[in-house]
């Protein structure tokens, strides 16, 4: 059971029988991230509603106010503000400006009587407040009546961050995402001391704020998905509520208006921005990088941007604004007169000069307006101005070269702060990007590489969470993609390589999931992990070894019911002789439940091959023309039969740019038979839509996106067996199968590498 709800049981247990004793308690002094500098002394501090909150100035009252709701949201007890300073039972907010912490950094002093935080700037005030709230038991709805005081353990503090930037990103164009949503994740992000809010506002799929002088950004650039979403954007007054919100929380949030690439949705509403306005643009409805982008060869490009800045900086009153600047084919701009007469005129040497020569113009605009510029890391492709700032995604060379050249630096890399890619297991997990980075890789990253010169390491700001959306369609989505793992990224960046403690960060997670709870976050849990495939052949038994991605229990059943916090704990891999469902999922200390793996092993004998004779090799292929969501919905009547050498001859790829050929839409169904090499126990992979081998269907998916291969297993004897392949080429939200290569890989049970069945195990 949870330390916290532990001690909130005994209290009521105590209260029961001691009306007067009605005191919640917490006396673990858990704070993430961790600390600096943390003792624990004797006894504790009481909190009630004669608790008063008092400061050194009178701005101090705004996080006071901000405080009070928050203690009362967690207790039901109010405090109030105090005139003057009273002796005892205070929490005083001190600026003091001599303290040796940096402007974030906060000490804490929490003794039987008072509490004293002192910083030397607000934002440190309100991160020692948020140190306190950590350490202030959540009380149940029914208690909130009969609690009248909470106690806290009194400890000193001294704190501050390692990093100044601590941030998250979140893309709003390929979803969109309310003002509720945002403000909840605000708000929670907050309790974690994240300072940054990078908001990728627009993007080929959507153009999501309000711009007054061109209109039509948010009328035309916005795809329609033909969910309930569509045409949604943030309203000016709706960016101000979102700032205001953030500043109460010392969050700066970052626009990205992103140029020149990525820019498909406002070429549709302005078709006059691109090479070519002569073409019909459209918000796009994949996902992936897009050939057209704004023209740099035109000047009302640049008097679009700056338009769209006037418009910006009054809403976004901070120093950084991220122009973006990755992915920005030039195919468009070697075939535009304008273009290549730019490149003329101001001796640039190639295309990724010009897109330099368009960043630096970008910047100028930003300078204007006394903005500092950051983009993503390509931009160091054709040079970069001695001010320009660099995310660093696409690994962490960027970033070193950057920083080594004394450029300002947040590390971003993919392998490490992508939030939208798998935490767990892909053939387990929800549908994300692709990759894998569990928590304990986030954990352990140092936004330092080795390769920075001691003297430049001042120039790496920080890290932060990337999330992009393609995949994540509701506010719960972003969270569980987030969640724990942007709580990792708040620990790195904050406490630093020689504070932070992975086991140590893994005790207070657990002890974090109440209040995640309480906040109605959906994070996720790991995953049972182990077995590939959901339904196990086996000739004489088989054995499942369960694992997670970082410790947490298992518990299971065997006899087809759903498990309960109180079903059998897994200890040790288990071993079966006969047909079985297993149902499995993981538990937290809180008794909340995972959702629940089903898997069923299966007694089988080995399938005999088929008896045939002469075969020719290859594979029968029939296609029929149309766009299909799934097999059941393939209509028509198949084309004349054609032989195909290879599997993936069942497809023509596309490239990632705008055209996605219709004409190709089809289903595919590819027959014969496949030679298997010896007798045993298959796995078989494929994203495809169905795989039917020996007559059995071996891979059949629930669902209609298929970007990842799904496994089926089955006992077969040497020889050639019947084989059955459906492909579908079609779009399923934003993915586009074609580029999936179209293959069914294998392997025996007892191997781990998969093989792709290649044309010489292909009959007809
Ligand atoms: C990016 O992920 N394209 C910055
Ligand atoms: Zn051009």
């Amino acid at each position: 059971m949870n330390l916290k709800y532990l001690l909130l049981f005994l209290i009521v247990c105590i209260s029961c029988k001691n009306t007067n004793k009605e005191t919640a308690i917490n006396t673990n002094t858990y704070i993430t991230p961790k600390p600096q500098y943390l003792v624990k002394k004797e006894g504790t501090f009481t909190i009630n509603n004669n608790t008063s909150f008092s400061f050194s100035d009178e701005k101090s009252k705004a996080i006071a106010s901000f405080f009070i709701d928050k203690i009362k949201g967690y207790t039901g007890i109010e405090l109030t503000i105090a005139e003057n300073k009273p002796e005892k039972n205070t929490i005083y907010l001190k600026l003091n400006d001599s303290l040796s912490i940096n402007n974030e950094g906060y000490n804490l002093t929490i003794d039987s009587k008072n509490i004293l935080v002192e910083a030397k700037t607000h934002q440190g005030l309100f991160y020692g407040m948020q140190s306190v709230l950590q350490l202030i038991p959540l009380v149940s709805e029914e208690e909130k009546n009969t609690i009248t005081s909470v106690a806290i353990p009194t400890i000193e503090v001294e704190d501050e961050p390692t990093f100044s930037w601590r941030g998250i990103h979140l893309d709003v164009s390929r979803h969109f995402f309310s003002v509720e949503e945002i403000k909840k994740q605000l708000d929670v992000l907050a309790l974690f001391k994240i300072n940054k809010f990078h908001w990728h506002l627009t993007d080929d799929q959507g153009w999501r704020i309000e711009i007054k002088k061109y209109p039509e950004l948010t009328e035309k650039g916005i795809r329609v998905d033909g969910t309930s979403k569509e045409k949604e954007f943030y309203t000016q007054e709706q960016i101000k509520e979102v700032v205001a919100y953030a500043q109460e929380r010392f969050i700066d949030v970052i626009p990205e208006i992103e140029t020149p690439g990525h820019a498909v949705a406002a070429l549709s509403a302005y078709p006059e921005l691109a090479c070519n306005d002569k073409e019909n643009y459209q918000p796009r409805e994949l996902w992936g990088i897009d050939y057209n982008i704004f023209c740099a060869g035109k000047e009302n490009v640049f008097s679009f941007i700056k338009d769209v800045y006037n418009e910006l900086i009054p809403l976004f009153p901070y120093k950084y604004y991220h122009v973006g600047g990755d992915e920005a084919p030039k195919k468009r701009w070697e075939n535009c007169p304008l273009c290549q007469k730019r490149m003329q005129e101001n001796g640039l040497k190639n295309e990724a000069e010009l897109q330099s020569y368009f960043i630096a113009r970008v910047e100028k605009i930003l300078q204007e307006h006394d903005k500092i510029m950051i983009g993503w890391d390509e931009i160091l492709e054709g040079g970069i101005t001695p001010t320009t700032n660099i995310m660093s995604w696409q690994g962490e060379e960027g970033g070193i070269k950057a920083a080594n050249a004394g450029h300002d630096v947040i590390m971003t890399p993919t392998a490490y702060s992508y939030l939208n890619f798998h935490q767990g297991d892909y053939r387990v997990e929800p549908m994300a990007h692709g990759s894998y980075i569990p928590l304990e890789k986030v954990y352990n990253y140092n936004p330092i590489p080795e390769e920075i010169q001691e003297d430049k390491e001042k120039h790496i700001l920080g890290m932060q969470g990337n999330h992009w959306t393609e995949y994540a369609y509701e506010g719960k989505d972003i969270e569980y993609y987030a969640y724990p793992r942007i709580i990792a990224i708040a620990e790195l960046t904050w406490s630093g390589e020689n504070t932070k403690s992975y086991n140590d960060f893994l005790v207070r997670l657990d002890n974090l999931y109440p209040t995640l709870d309480f906040y109605n976050i959906n994070y996720h849990i790991p995953l049972p992990e182990g077995p590939t495939a959901n339904n196990i052949a086996f000739i004489d038994s088989v054995s499942l070894e369960f694992n997670t991605t970082h410790p947490v229990k298992m518990v299971y059943t065997l006899d087809g019911s759903l498990p309960t916090p109180e079903s059998e704990v897994y200890k040790n891999p288990l071993t079966f002789t006969e047909d079985t469902k297993i149902n499995i999922a993981s538990v937290l200390s809180t008794g909340k439940i995972s959702t629940i793996r089903k898997l069923q092993v299966k007694k089988v004998s080995l399938k005999a091959p088929s008896s045939v004779d002469n075969l020719a090799s290859g594979l029968v292929m029939k296609t029929i023309k149309g766009h299909f969501e799934d097999a059941s919905a393939i209509t028509g009547t198949p084309s004349n039969p054609k032989i195909i050498k290879n599997i993936q001859d069942a497809n023509v790829t596309f490239d990632w740019g705008k055209d996605i050929d219709t004409t190709q839409f089809k289903a595919v169904f590819l027959k014969g038979f496949v030679d298997i090499p010896e007798d045993g126990v298959y796995y078989f992979a494929s994203k495809q839509e169905k795989v039917k081998i020996a007559d059995s269907l071996i891979i059949d998916p629930e669902y209609t996106l298929k970007r990842f291969p799904l496994e089926g297993t089955i006992a077969l004897k040497k020889g050639k067996h019947p084989i059955e392949i459906v492909y579908i080429n079609n779009v399923i939200k934003g993915w586009a199968s074609d580029w999936n290569t179209v293959e069914v890989t294998y392997r025996k049970a007892d191997e781990t590498e998969y093989k792709a069945i290649d044309s010489t195990m292909i009959f007809h």
